[in-house]
């Protein structure tokens, strides 16, 4: 496989399943890779996960760079899609283009994502104008969190998965390459993955969507804040870590680490000549090395 693009995700639909995950730094890139995943998602769930905050509405451009980088480095073959943190394509069509730019430019991601449907057509259609692909994000969207009330499943009711279809729609006429759907009942994105000419990535969203995302952290059960109900846990990686580092930390306590095959040797001359001059106080003379400390 070579290097994975949007248009190759966009031509995936109807052909193969799209495997997505969220990474935020270069270790991470680097597993998923070796895994074969096809894109890696720089989520502004980093806020979360990696940073600790309550929700994903304070993260900042400049964070968002800093791990988007950061992955870009790790990954060989998967597009890595670059989440537009809160606000930074809400407050004009003009700094939506300028912000996604900065993500390809500084941060060299291959694509960028953002949340919202029919309102954020303009920002989609201008950031696509330049060059930039846009994946599109419905259904539960964290940065609406404040306005939605909590992280909570979305439209349940005719009217409201109507609306998230006409949404979807209106992404993909604009130019997304693909669309999120997330948090909504499995029938009402199955009716949108056949409707939409772009591939679905679902969350929370049952199985009928083109492709599907996790966040690496719930995939390998790293984050215990929050844990819905639509993960699958692969690994208890957070569990096993406690367990090293409470080995580690004992192995320190009892002097059995480090280990003589932990320690550098010294020549045993330098060394005699060494415990001589230490002996004698002189090694507290003003020699070049000592002065750099
Ligand atoms: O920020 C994120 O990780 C996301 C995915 C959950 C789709 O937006």
């Amino acid at each position: 496989m070579g290097k994975m693009t949007a248009p190759a995700v966009a031509a995936a639909k109807g052909t193969r399943r799209i495997t997505v995950l969220t990474a935020y730094d270069y270790a991470a890139a680097r597993l998923a890779e070796a895994a074969g995943i096809d894109v890696l998602l720089v989520g502004d769930s980093l806020a979360m996960v990696v940073l600790g905050h309550e929700d994903t509405l304070s993260v900042t451009m400049e964070e968002m760079l800093h791990h988007v980088r950061a992955v870009a480095r790790g990954a060989e073959k998967a597009l890595v899609v670059a989440d537009m943190p809160f606000l930074s394509y809400q407050v004009s069509v003009a700094e939506a283009v300028a912000n996604a730019g900065r993500f390809l430019k500084e941060g060299r991601a291959g694509a960028v994502k953002l949340e919202g449907g029919r309102e954020v057509v303009p920002q989609v259609r201008a950031i696509v104008a330049a060059g930039i692909p846009v994946l599109g994000h419905v259904g539960l969207t964290p940065q609406h969190v404040a306005a939605l009330g909590g992280f909570r499943v979305q439209s349940k009711t005719a009217e409201a998965a109507a609306k998230l279809l006409e949404d979807a729609l209106a992404l993909a006429e604009a130019g997304c390459f693909g669309v999120v759907l997330e948090c909504i009942p499995g029938p009402v994105a199955a009716r949108v993955t056949r409707a939409l000419p772009v591939p679905t990535i679902g969350i929370g969203a049952g199985p009928d969507c083109d492709g599907q995302v996790l966040v690496f952290h719930d995939v390998l059960g790293l984050y215990d804040r929050l844990r819905p109900r639509f993960v699958k846990q692969y690994a208890e990686l957070g569990q096993q870590a406690v367990e090293a580092l409470t080995q580690y930390a004992d192995a320190v306590r009892n002097l059995d680490f480090p280990g003589p095959e932990h320690t550098f040797p010294m020549d045993p001359e330098a060394l005699a000549a060494f415990l001589a001059l230490a002996a004698t106080g002189t090694a507290d003379a003003d020699t070049p090395e000592s002065s750099n400390i």
